[in-house]
């Protein structure tokens, strides 16, 4: 296998990527890749050397360590079912240049439209679950970072005071006192030990003071999750709560534990990491090229510059407008957040689609708001949108809900065709083990143009298996 990187070798969209680290053992990224497809089986698979040719990887991405997978703003905020940074990083590279306008019409934890953003590409995306656009919005947002470090110090340093004053710490007679707040979720109640939950009630309600709310709910959020009674090892599918001070043998630390009762250390924690994320990303963008080609030549002037905004369907806010940075030439990337049903949520006008990369829900794998239940809970003013989820886990994976799948999939495509440039190149990645895609794809009037089969690792503690994993390339017929 050649070496994407001796300087002779020609660049691929691989070798345009930030070098993967090497892992703890000390293991290069590509002993790691070579290890990992002699253990599969994997070197001579036709896939495989095919995404080899085309990407200059197999798009296992087992090249890159944990810490790597998740940089910067992509561990915001815990989200089950996000894209590999690095994958969309390499479709972006390979078929689009800076400049270009990509949507994500089922935009997740916002991955793509960061990635767009990051290599100088004007982003959109649609989602439906309010609380994954909250989060996105915050990533993508420029931030007053002074502010930003300021605020999250300050609200940090109160929760603070607040517990130390339950722990009869220090005179803090102007705090409320632990014990004060109360909620009527039966969720948050049951779910979240006392002293935890009072801890976040307090901060919930100093937010509203605050002009970085949203990053504010996203620490709060991740602190919630943190502090759930459940299992160290069991945050992403916990099925019912421990009691308070409940042990149980922890897979994950290998001995006896118990539930979080105390979420001061999470807020700590994710207080520094949200602020130092934050201020990761915002550097990366303004490295960003601003319309210069990334890997080839630059052909065209960006269809929509601009800030962040979003704008919910249902209340008809305005259209994003041209928003330069104070003394930049050209203006950064614009990101536009939609949130809404993707079969009917409208785009801009005048915005014109050079691509989509996006990955829908599959059928009655998971159920996108609940995973998110204690944020829901926390934030009553964010709306579920349950009932316009598409592939729902309470429709199951029957032929029936196979059906109601590939029509509504299709309807989204159909819906973004005023958009869509003559040229332009929609990718899907899904693990289609159904086959759905190819008849969605004429449904939709697409033309698949070419399939990629990309080599997925399993990383838990009990699963090493590997599957293959679809990303479809259609075109407009
Ligand atoms: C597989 S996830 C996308 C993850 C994303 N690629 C990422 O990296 O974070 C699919 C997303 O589609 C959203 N979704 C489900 N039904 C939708 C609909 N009708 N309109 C818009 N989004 C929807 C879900 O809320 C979920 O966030």
């Amino acid at each position: 296998m050649p070496d994407e990187r001796h300087p002779s070798a020609p660049a691929t969209p691989f070798s345009l990527l930030e070098p993967p680290a090497a892992s703890q053992t000390g293991l290069t990224g590509e002993e790691r890749r070579r290890i990992f497809l002699n253990d599969a089986a994997l070197a001579d698979n036709v896939d495989v050397r095919k995404n080899i040719a085309t990407f200059g990887c197999d798009l296992s991405l087992i090249e890159f360590p944990e810490w790597q997978r998740t940089k910067h703003v992509h561990r915001l905020h815990p989200y089950l079912g996000k894209f590999v940074p690095q994958l969309v990083e390499l479709f972006l590279r390979r078929f689009f240049k800076s400049g270009d306008t990509i949507l994500d019409p089922f935009a997740g934890s916002g991955t793509t439209l960061v990635e767009a953003n990051a290599l100088g590409m004007n982003a959109l995306g649609i989602e439906l679950s309010p609380f994954n656009c909250l989060v996105i919005e915050a990533k993508t947002r420029r931030h007053d970072l002074p502010l930003l470090s300021r605020e999250v110090a300050d609200t940090f340093r109160r929760v603070e005071d607040f517990s130390r004053q339950g722990k009869g710490e220090g005179l803090l007679p102007l705090l409320p006192k632990p014990g004060s707040f109360t909620t009527e979720s039966a969720y948050l109640n049951a779910w979240i030990a006392p002293e935890a939950l009072q801890q976040i009630l307090f901060y919930r309600s100093i937010i509203p003071e605050y002009r970085n709310q949203d990053l504010l709910k996203v620490i709060l959020s991740r602190t919630a999750r943190s502090c759930r009674l459940v299992p160290h090892y069991d945050l992403a599918r916990p099925k019912k709560p421990l009691k308070p001070g409940e042990e149980y043998y922890c897979v994950k630390h290998r001995r006896t534990c118990e539930p979080i009762s105390d979420g001061l250390k999470y807020f700590r924690r994710y207080s520094r990491d949200t602020v130092s994320r934050i201020e990761e990303f915002d550097r990366l963008r303004d490295r960003a090229p601003r319309g210069l080609g990334v890997a080839q030549p630059p052909s065209a002037v960006p269809s929509i510059v601009g800030g962040v905004s979003t704008r919910r369907e249902d209340r008809g806010m305005g259209t994003s407008r041209p928003q330069s940075q104070p003394g930049a030439a050209v203006p950064h990337a614009s990101c536009t957040v939609l949130q809404g049903n993707a079969r009917t949520t409208p785009l801009p006008e005048g915005v014109l689609l050079d691509g989509v990369f996006t990955s829908p829900p599959y059928v009655g794998m998971i159920d996108y708001h609940e995973q998110h239940r204690y944020a829901y809970e926390l934030f009553p003013e964010l709306e579920r949108r349950d009932e316009s989820e598409i592939g729902p886990m309470s429709l199951g994976k029957s032929k029936k809900a196979q059906r109601a799948y590939q029509a509504d999939i299709a309807t989204v495509f159909r819906n973004l065709r005023p958009w869509l440039k003559p040229t332009a190149k929609l990718f899907v990645v899904a693990n289609d083990r159904h086959g759905l895609y190819p008849a969605i794809g004429e449904m939709a009037g697409l033309r698949l143009v070419d399939t990629f089969h990309r080599p997925v690792p399993m990383r838990t503690e009990r699963d090493t298996a590997t599957y293959f994993e679809s990303i479809f390339w259609f075109e407009l017929q």
